[in-house]
């Protein structure tokens, strides 16, 4: 069996050359700029901005981050919204699983206390965008995304899911507290 992928003939010689001046002109304006992206996502918004987070990713089989999600929960619960758990959480590890089409539970946490938020979805892949701040991360089956975080602001912040999971993608929505 052949392990050809395409179907189409490399032309032959230096087909690609000479390269043009534009063209010359427009790969050193984006490489010039994905390196300052770069600096500054790695070294300048980290030390200045305040817009960096910790952010840690390890494995995790979805049935078993399912289950410490849901005894979490169970030991932890204040309340219930909707039919959504709501958790005030100690500082330290705090379990959220997303799950067509909710994020479980509702989290109230304390401004200046520090958490890790371990993310993680038991079917399909999800979006963690924190709103109104500038923050997302992706949220995959067999993964867990550890996000280290210390509210500065109380106030109430919306969990949007910003990766397309299904039919009911458009009404997956969580919530995040944060109180005094
Ligand atoms: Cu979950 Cu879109």
């Amino acid at each position: 069996m052949s392990l050809r992928t395409s179907t189409l003939i490399r032309p032959e010689g230096r087909w690609w050359g000479p390269i043009g001046r534009d063209e010359r002109a427009w790969v050193l304006v984006a490489t010039v700029w994905a390196v300052t992206m770069f600096v500054m996502m790695q070294f300048v918004w980290p030390a200045i901005g305040r817009q960096h987070i910790t952010f840690e990713s390890y494995r995790v089989a979805p049935a078993e981050f399912a289950r410490l999600a849901d005894a979490y929960i169970a030991e932890h619960t204040t309340g219930d919204e909707g039919g959504i758990p709501v958790v005030q959480p100690e500082p330290g590890d705090v379990y959220m699983l997303t799950t067509r089409f909710q994020f479980r539970p509702m989290l109230r946490l304390r401004k200046g206390e520090t958490y890790r938020l371990l993310l993680s979805s038991n079917d399909v892949q999800h979006g963690f965008s924190l709103q109104p701040s500038n923050l997302n991360f992706q949220v995959l089956p067999g993964y867990v995304s550890a996000i280290t975080l210390t509210p500065l602001e109380t106030g109430t912040y919306t969990l949007v899911c910003n990766e397309y999971c299904g039919t009911g993608h458009h009404l997956m929505l969580g919530r995040i507290e944060v109180v005094e």
